[in-house]
């Protein structure tokens, strides 16, 4: 049996690192994991121009704890009416790496997303042009739609008509849940990438009902049927070049979550890595993690993976449950039933 593993050390294609004293204490668990993170503009109000994401970018950086070496990467909100003039200069400005689609209304503060594709055309001309990923929160919207199917929706009535339209474009579809995700994305080329969370590799819908409801475990997309998981498993652990670790990590006071409407948004900055490594390692494919983890990632984006490295033990843990933050707690951080048998070596 395998007790230790290094690889380069990992990135994060996917975190929601909030402001103000949220962002205090959510960066510095990202930041001692990984070396970058493409952080999401779903702020009120979004990030939507180069001057508030070089903004946005100087905070993160501001809470990085000392002697740390990590680089947050930006990415643009897509709204209906964003100029395609501003994001290619963010691009050209080294301050956008990619640009994020919420449809309206799909998620947590996607209240100014995209009310229809053929509202950004232009925008999305100008990116495929320019090689700037589009990064998708891949669901319908429509209210009619059961929500376990909001995801393969999606992909039949919105995904295949952009990619035909927009072959050259660069399109994660982040944080899948489903089989019809990794078929649709196994069956596309190199410009497709898609990101896979910590969470939806180890639960499924009916772990969110377990001994009662669980709302710590409620997030968007929503875990779907265990055959979901299994080809997310599957995918992850296949060193396919097109699959890479974003963890979804998105913190909410715990008021927001334990309420009569509570919050969608799964804490994992402090465990991902973690996790994933026993995913892996229960999946036989510990020599798999570091494509997936540190590989791949960089590849899609046309970044050089990371210098230095970082050992994962075999090691039963204690993970704190709860962080405290200015603006209350954030109650749990995510970790498998059973436990984690995986640390990060100091
Ligand atoms: C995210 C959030 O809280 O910002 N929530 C979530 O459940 N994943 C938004 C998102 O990525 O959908
Ligand atoms: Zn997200």
């Amino acid at each position: 049996m395998t007790d230790t593993i290094t690889i380069r050390r990992p990135d994060d294609w996917h975190v929601h690192f909030r402001d103000g004293a949220m962002l205090q204490s959510a960066v510095p668990f990202t930041a001692r994991q990984f070396r970058r993170a493409i952080v999401m503009p779903n702020l009120v109000p979004p990030v939507t121009t180069v001057d508030a994401a070089r903004a946005y970018r100087d905070r993160i950086n501001m809470a990085v704890p000392d002697g740390i070496d990590f680089q947050p990467l930006m990415t643009a909100y897509l709204t209906d009416t964003i100029d395609a003039g501003e994001l290619a200069r963010g691009a050209e400005e080294g301050v956008f790496t990619a640009v994020k689609l919420y449809p309206a209304g799909a998620t947590t503060n996607s209240d100014s997303g995209v009310t229809d594709l053929k509202q950004v055309t232009a925008v999305l001309e100008c990116m495929q042009a320019i090689g700037l990923p589009l990064l998708l929160h891949g669901e319908v919207t429509d209210p009619e739609v059961d929500i376990f199917d909001r995801e393969a929706r999606f992909i039949e009535q919105k995904l295949i008509g952009l990619r035909a339209d927009f072959p050259e474009l660069k399109v994660v579809f982040e944080h899948a849940t489903t089989k019809d995700a990794v078929d649709y994305v196994l069956s596309q080329d190199s410009h497709m990438g898609c990101t896979i969370t910590a969470h939806h590799l180890v639960i499924n819908r009916t772990d969110i009902f377990k001994g009662g409801i669980r709302p710590h475990l409620y997030c968007l997309p929503i875990a779907k049927r265990e055959v979901h998981r299994q080809a997310l498993r599957a995918a992850a652990t296949s060193g396919d070049k097109r699959f890479f670790l974003g963890t979804d990590t998105a913190p909410h006071p715990v008021h927001e979550k334990e309420s009569d409407c509570g919050c969608a948004g799964i804490f994992s900055a402090p465990t991902a890595m973690q996790v994933y490594t026993q995913v892996f390692d229960e999946a036989g494919a510990l020599d798999k993690l570091e494509a997936f983890a540190s590989i791949n990632g960089p590849g899609f984006y046309g970044l050089a993976a990371n210098e230095g490295t970082v050992t994962l033990v075999r090691d039963v843990v204690e993970v704190p449950e709860r962080v405290e933050t200015a603006e209350g707690e954030i109650v749990m951080v995510f970790r498998p039933d059973a436990g984690l048998n995986w640390r990060i070596m100091a």
